[in-house]
């Protein structure tokens, strides 16, 4: 009677135990598609899809870093336009305004941008996939980081007394300049400077212009020396999660971000990690039920199968190809393919015998 008791207490206290590690692993930061979905979250704004950690309501995002606005349809990132956000990659792609400091004929300043600042006090502009630029034959543009207390200053300068050493078509140095951006710079202040107001090129080139802009997203043209008309140019900022690695975050369950079926990774271009479906999963691997396991089988391009009937789908990312009745084989295009049975040869071969 009384070691019965206490058997089922000890099964009491088992179960007890379970829920509890149940609940504990299952408490993860990650919201749900239904969460966002109960609480009417956007996922688009006009044509971009926005996908947590961004949202564009109070409770839709991450916290205030990954709130976008969406105004008329379009999304904005403070002010500027974005023109998509992806989850694969982490990055941000943004219309950046540019920089110009123009002169007229006396060398007296005409119009002055300055709204060349950029605060970006969480994620840092991809310095794999953006370069800053200057143009113009009077130039010295730079664009300053600053990060706490400390600031540094890179840039390009191009000076040239007339077009003649000016490639068309090719940021070369002259008349235009590239520098590649340092890694982890998130606010930043670009400037341009002049050595003579412009007064000795001014027939040709009355401007300077400055910007970080996505590689392959802009190509020098020499009329750009007289006339450059573009406002805004994209550029990639790179985003991530948390303030601390992989390995400290994966500690704090009730702050770690990455949701079920994915990996952390550190962030090369600053603080924070970026989460990533396991392989064979796909989607949004920032919410807890976003990495769904991928039927291979469903899409004919997915799978190598030569007979696209006889593919079955297998867990972690795998498939298997069958043969029809009477072949053998691994039926992978890229392998053994489908064989006839030896017998089956023997009847066609029969077959046409007869006939
Ligand atoms: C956001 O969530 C908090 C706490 O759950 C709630 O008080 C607040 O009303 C919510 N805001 C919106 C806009 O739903
Ligand atoms: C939305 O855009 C319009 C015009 O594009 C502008 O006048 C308005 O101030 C914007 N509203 C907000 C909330 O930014
Ligand atoms: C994002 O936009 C750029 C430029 O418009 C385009 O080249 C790229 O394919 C887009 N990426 C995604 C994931 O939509
Ligand atoms: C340039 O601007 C200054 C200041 O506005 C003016 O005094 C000067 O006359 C202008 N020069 C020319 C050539 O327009
Ligand atoms: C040259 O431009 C600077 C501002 O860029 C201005 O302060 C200065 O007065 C200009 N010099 C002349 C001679 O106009
Ligand atoms: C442009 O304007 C800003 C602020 O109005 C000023 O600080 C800066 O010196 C100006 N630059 C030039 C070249 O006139
Ligand atoms: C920044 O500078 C202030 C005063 O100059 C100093 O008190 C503070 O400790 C510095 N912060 C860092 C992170 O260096
Ligand atoms: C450029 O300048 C050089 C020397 O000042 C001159 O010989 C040449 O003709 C100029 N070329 C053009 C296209 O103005
Ligand atoms: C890291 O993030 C936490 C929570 O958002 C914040 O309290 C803390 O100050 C951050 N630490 C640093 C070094 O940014
Ligand atoms: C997928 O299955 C094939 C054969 O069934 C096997 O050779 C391969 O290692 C599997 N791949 C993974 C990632 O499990």
């Amino acid at each position: 009677m009384r070691e019965s008791t206490m058997a089922v207490q000890g099964m009491l206290v088992l179960q007890l135990m379970l829920v509890v590690v149940v609940l504990v692993s299952t408490a993860i930061a990650a919201p749900t598609t239904v969460a966002l979905k109960e609480h009417n979250c956007m996922q688009r704004c006009g044509n971009v899809i926005i996908p947590y950690p961004f949202g564009v309501e109070e409770n839709c995002s991450l916290d205030e870093h990954y709130l976008i606005t969406c105004n008329e349809s379009k999304p904005y990132y403070g002010n500027m336009p974005i023109l998509n956000i992806s989850y694969e990659d982490a990055e941000l792609r943004v219309m950046k305004l540019i920089a110009r400091d123009c002169y007229n004929q006396s060398g007296s300043p005409l119009s002055n941008n300055s709204d060349t600042k950029l605060t970006l006090p969480k994620f840092s502009i991809s310095n794999t996939k953006n370069k800053f630029t200057a143009v113009g034959c009077d130039t010295l543009g730079t664009i300053k980081v600053s990060r706490n207390n400390d600031s540094a200053t890179t840039g390009c300068t191009s000076r040239c007394s007339n077009s003649s050493y000016v490639d068309d078509g090719i940021c070369s140095g002259i008349g235009c300049c590239q520098s590649s951006i340092p890694r982890g710079v998130g606010n930043n202040y670009i400037s341009l400077d002049s050595y003579k107001n412009h007064t000795d090129v001014w027939d040709f080139n009355p401007c300077s212009y400055a910007f970080v802009v996505e590689e392959g997203a802009f190509t020098f043209s020499k009329s750009y020396l007289r006339d450059f008309n573009e406002e805004r140019l994209p550029m990639v900022i790179d985003w991530a999660v948390g303030n601390m690695t992989c390995q400290n975050a994966k500690t704090s369950k009730a702050s770690y971000a990455c949701g079920d079926n994915s990996d952390c990774y550190d962030r090369k271009n600053g603080l924070g990690y970026t989460c990533k479906c396991w392989n064979g999963y796909q989607g949004n691997p920032y919410l807890s039920d976003g990495c769904q396991e991928i039927n291979e089988c469903d899409d004919s391009n997915l799978n190598k199968c030569e007979h696209k009937n006889k593919c079955e789908n297998k867990p972690l990312g795998n498939y298997t190809c069958h043969c029809p009745k009477g072949y053998h084989g691994d039926g992978r295009s890229d392998g053994e393919g489908c064989t006839a049975n030896r017998f089956l040869i023997i009847q066609i071969v029969i077959g046409k015998y007869l006939c």
